[in-house]
C-alpha cells in the first residue's frame, strides 16, 4: 500500500524495533542520548566547516525542519526505537526526484545497544520503504574507510561498493574520504529484510 507523506515519515516495525518520527517531546531523551555518546560519535558524525551556518542549533529546530523537509519530501529521519527506547536515528536524505529518483542513507546508534544487528534491520526497513513506497531508483550510503562497523552493516545488506569519493563529507572536523556503497532498483528482487536472512 502507498502511503501520503504529510508532516511524518511513516512508523515502521520489525519485531522490537520500531522506527518513528522524533516529537518534540524526545528533547531531554536526545540531548542525554547525544551527551552520552559524544566520544563514541566523534569519529563518524557530520561537522560543519567553518562556512556553512545552516545547521539547526537546538533539537525543537531539527524537529520543526525534520516536519518541513519530509512534506517537501526531500529528507526523512526516523528515531529508532528499541524496546521502546529512543536509542538512534536513520535518515534518508537528499531526496531528488525526477530523472534521478535518490537519495542517501545516514545512521547511528547509542554505544550500549551496539552489536544486536539492530542498524542492518533499521536500514533494511528504511530501504524497504524507500523501494517498494517511495519508489526511488537509487540508493547510497558513504561510509568512512576506517568505519569497520558500519562497513559490517552494508555487508550484512549485501550492497555493492560503488568507489571512493574523496574528500567527501566533513566529519569530526576535516574533509573525509568515504567509500560509497549503492543498490539500484533492477537489482532490488526480494525485500532487504529478507537479503538479511540469507
Ligand atoms: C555502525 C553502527 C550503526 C552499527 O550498528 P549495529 O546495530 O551495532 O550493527 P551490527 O550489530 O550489525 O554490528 C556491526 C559491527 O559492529 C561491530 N560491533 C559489534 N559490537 C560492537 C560494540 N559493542 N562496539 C563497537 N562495535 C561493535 C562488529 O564489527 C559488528 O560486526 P559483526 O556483527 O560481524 O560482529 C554503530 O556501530 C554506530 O552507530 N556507530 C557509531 C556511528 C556510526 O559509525 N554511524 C555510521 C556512519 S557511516
Amino acid at each position: 500500500m502507498k502511503r501520503k507523506l504529510r508532516t511524518n515519515p511513516p512508523t515502521l516495525y520489525y519485531d522490537e524495533i520500531k522506527l518513528r518520527p522524533l516529537r518534540y517531546r524526545d528533547g531531554s531523551t536526545w540531548k542525554k542520548l547525544r551527551s552520552t555518546n559524544k566520544a563514541w560519535l566523534r569519529e563518524w558524525d557530520a561537522t560543519l566547516p567553518p562556512t556553512d551556518e545552516n545547521y539547526p542549533a537546538t533539537f525543537s529546530q531539527m524537529v520543526w525542519q525534520g516536519k518541513r523537509d519530509a512534506r517537501k519530501k526531500i529528507h526523512l529521519m526516523w528515531g529508532i526505537e528499541y524496546k521502546k527506547k529512543l536509542i538512534g536515528i536513520v535518515t534518508a536524505g537528499n531526496i531528488t526526484l525526477g530523472s534521478s529518483r535518490n537519495c542517501y542513507i545516514g545512521y547511528w546508534l547509542s554505544k550500549s545497544q551496539a552489536g544486536q544487528g539492530i542498524m542492518p534491520i533499521s536500514v533494511a526497513l528504511v530501504l524497504d520503504f524507500i523501494f517498494q513506497e517511495l519508489k526511488l531508483h537509487r540508493v547510497e550510503i558513504a561510509i568512512r574507510p576506517e568505519n569497520t562497523a558500519s562497513l559490517r552493516v552494508v555487508e550484512k545488506l549485501k550492497l555493492e561498493l560503488e568507489g571512493v569519493r574523496r574528500s567527501y563529507i566533513h566529519i569530526n572536523g576535516d574533509w573525509r574520504d568515504h567509500q560509497v556503497f549503492v543498490v539500484v532498483e533492477d537489482e532490488v528482487t526480494t525485500s532487504f529484510l529478507e537479503r538479511l536472512k540469507n
